[in-house]
């Protein structure tokens, strides 16, 4: 055989040096990054690929302008997100899993991923009260959502799995109109169309009403359409309101409905005593989405999808002949058979070993120092006069604004103030448009926050709001 020269390879000392920089810049961020247009960004980065590659120094350069090329989720002063500031214990399951880099698919490809997860799923689910849970990890909440719907769409229909939705009357589900839009985008590409999902009203915190959704339904009955399913949700995405779920649950059983809640952000609450009253009901649900990558420190992404119903989520997911990758035939430990997607990552070892290494006392008081912190930011804000507490805090979430000078619009100064923080470095935080008001949203997904940060944030606002 012809003896070939061995492929472009580095040497592991060079890589673990540049792991180390990375480490290094986990801990101690040496700045946010401020916002910069795509023109001048791409004069930075290197978007052509040479021929002949490029030797380390080169790709270590690359990774430097990565680096600086936009916000980083580890400092502070990034509230843009739901997910911010990871923990390092999760950054360790992260880098196993693609040391490791085996798929999800199957038992005898991660076998102890396969188990890490399923002891994950259990304890996640009893958590949420299900004495008897199956489920996986997705790539996150959207998906988990999507994998629910399925669900829930299954045992309305069980034919459409292989016919499509074409048989019977019209499939229609119900949500507030603060849901997340991945609702609406599953439901699309589950074939049921956006105007499929019904918008249930929200009473002025944010949070479904069920007597709307009982008109609903009721609406829906009688244009002869099936209502299938009602998704509450648990911690909203800007509010971070908690839907009535026990009501809700009643509500969606009465009329032979899947109930799913969406806890994708809220989910967190199960882990403090005081976030489980915001909760309750939820063992009632059908099918749960929870994002460890949220409010649990763990890396992006993490995901799960919790259904007390065993064995549904095989019989309703995958077609199509997998034999030749599905062996372990009955066994029920290939996870790929509960899954839309192949090649999965082991996401398992990130929340498994960070929960081991808080364990459950460490991860009530993180949640409720998350809870503590949100209530003493809204404080904050209420204590300046210069600042204006927009809706009153529920959960995670601070809804504010600057107060604008008289005669300026609202919503165009805060547009203004927040492209002046972002591009200056100030901070990177969102807004939203909610029920007419347009405000800035920081969701408290960073339990390191010290006092003094959150001062200094605030009067930094403030000071850049007073500039003309
Ligand atoms: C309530 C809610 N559900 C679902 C999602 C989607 O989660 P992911 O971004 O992990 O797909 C989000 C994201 O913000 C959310 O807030």
């Amino acid at each position: 055989m012809e003896r070939r020269g061995r492929l472009k390879h580095e040497t592991p000392d060079r890589i673990a040096a540049a792991l180390g920089r990375l480490v290094e810049d986990f801990f101690h961020p040496p700045a946010l990054g401020r916002a910069r247009p795509p023109e001048e960004l791409a004069r930075d980065l290197i978007l052509d690929v040479p021929a002949q590659g490029m030797d380390f120094a080169a790709i270590e350069q690359a990774v430097a302008a990565y680096l600086d090329a936009g916000f980083r989720a580890q400092h502070p002063r990034f509230m843009n997100s739901l997910s911010s500031r990871s923990h390092e214990i999760g950054l360790l399951g992260d880098v196993l899993g693609a040391v490791v880099n085996t798929t999800m698919a199957t038992y005898e490809s991660s076998p102890a991923g396969t188990l890490v997860e399923r002891a994950l799923i259990a304890k996640l689910g009893r958590c949420m009260g299900y004495a008897r849970c199956d489920g996986l990890l997705t790539s996150g909440g959207s998906m988990s959502n999507l994998l629910a719907m399925l669900c829930a769409r299954h045992r309305a229909a069980p034919d459409a799995k292989r016919r499509g939705l074409s048989d019977g009357p019209r499939l229609v589900l119900f949500t507030s109109d603060q849901a997340h839009y991945s609702i609406a985008s599953a439901a699309q590409a589950l074939g049921l169309g956006e105007d499929g999902v019904i918008a249930v009203a929200t009473d002025a915190l944010g949070r479904m009403q069920p007597e709307r959704l009982e008109e609903a339904i009721a609406a829906v009955l009688a244009r002869g359409e099936k209502p299938f399913l009602v998704v509450g949700t648990a911690g909203t995405t800007v509010l971070g309101a908690f839907d009535p779920l026990a009501e809700l649950a009643a509500i969606a059983h009465r009329h032979g409905c899947w109930f799913h809640v969406d806890a994708c952000f809220g989910g967190a609450a199960a882990l403090c005593v005081e976030g489980k009253t915001m909760l309750a009901g939820i063992e009632h649900a059908d099918s749960i989405s929870w994002d460890q990558h949220k409010l649990m420190g763990v890396p992006l992404s993490c995901s799960a999808l919790l259904t007390p119903h065993a064995d549904l989520l095989g019989s309703a997911v995958v077609a199509g002949d997998g034999s030749y990758l599905f062996h372990n035939d009955g066994s029920g430990l290939d996870a790929g058979l509960k899954s839309l997607q192949c090649g999965r990552r082991i996401d398992a070892w990130k929340a498994w070993l960070l929960w081991l290494y808080l364990g459950d006392a460490g991860y009530e008081a993180r949640t409720r120092r998350l809870f503590d912190l949100a209530r003493e930011v809204g404080e904050a804000v209420q204590r300046d006069p210069r600042l204006e507490l927009v809706f009153p805090v529920q959960s995670f979430c601070v809804n504010f604004r600057a107060v604008p000078p008289p005669g300026e619009d609202a919503a165009a100064f805060t547009l203004r103030l927040r492209e002046r923080l972002m591009s200056s470095g100030i901070a990177c935080l969102n807004y939203a448009m909610t029920k007419g008001t347009l405000h800035f949203r920081w969701a408290i997904t960073n339990p390191d926050l010290t006092p003094g940060d959150v001062e200094s944030l605030l009067a930094d606002v403030v000071a850049e709001a007073a500039v003309r």
